[in-house]
């Protein structure tokens, strides 16, 4: 599928997938998808787990904070199978520096933020930047290259 993705654009081609699946499922598929030339994997879309909210509306996936964990879990199960072989992004419930210098530990090379602009402004994006400037800096990092996947490591 990839292979014919790829015949139609020079763009590159990522698989973005949910946390719903079993991690050993999406570790399995996120493996094939990358030998079958995928470009990079992003973890995650957001969840229809609704047992993660008080009153949950039945009515499409949820996002932000209450994704946190499920998210980061299943990212950083892919990461231990892909990191170094692939592209990994890193999305769910991503709301501080601290949650984003995780993932990229994990080894994100990109992390993304949605639902957390929402609740923290725009201003966010400046705080978490500001934020893991200190984080790398009191880990001796010079930068932020180095920390990608220092948890791998
Ligand atoms: C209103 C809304 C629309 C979204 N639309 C898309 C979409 O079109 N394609 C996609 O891959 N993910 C979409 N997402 C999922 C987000 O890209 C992201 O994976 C998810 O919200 C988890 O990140 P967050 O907790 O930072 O919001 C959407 C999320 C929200 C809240």
């Amino acid at each position: 599928m990839f292979k014919q993705a790829k015949a139609l654009t020079k763009m590159p081609i990522l698989l973005k997938i949910a946390p719903d699946m079993e991690i050993e499922d999406a570790v399995t598929l996120t493996k094939m998808a990358v030998a079958s030339g995928a470009d990079g994997i992003i973890a995650t879309n957001t969840t229809v787990d609704y047992s993660l909210v008080k009153e949950p509306k039945d009515i499409g996936g949820i996002s932000g904070a209450v994704l946190k964990e499920k998210s980061f879990k299943i990212f950083e199960a892919i990461a231990k199978e892909l990191y170094g072989k692939t592209l990994l992004i890193s999305v769910g419930g991503i709301d501080s520096a601290e949650e984003a210098y995780k993932r990229i530990k994990a080894g994100a090379s990109l992390v993304q933020i949605l639902s957390g602009l929402v609740f923290h402004g725009p201003d966010m994006i400046m705080n978490v930047n500001k934020g893991l400037i200190e984080l790398l800096k009191a880990d001796g990092y010079e930068n932020i290259t180095q920390a990608i996947g220092a948890d791998r490591k």
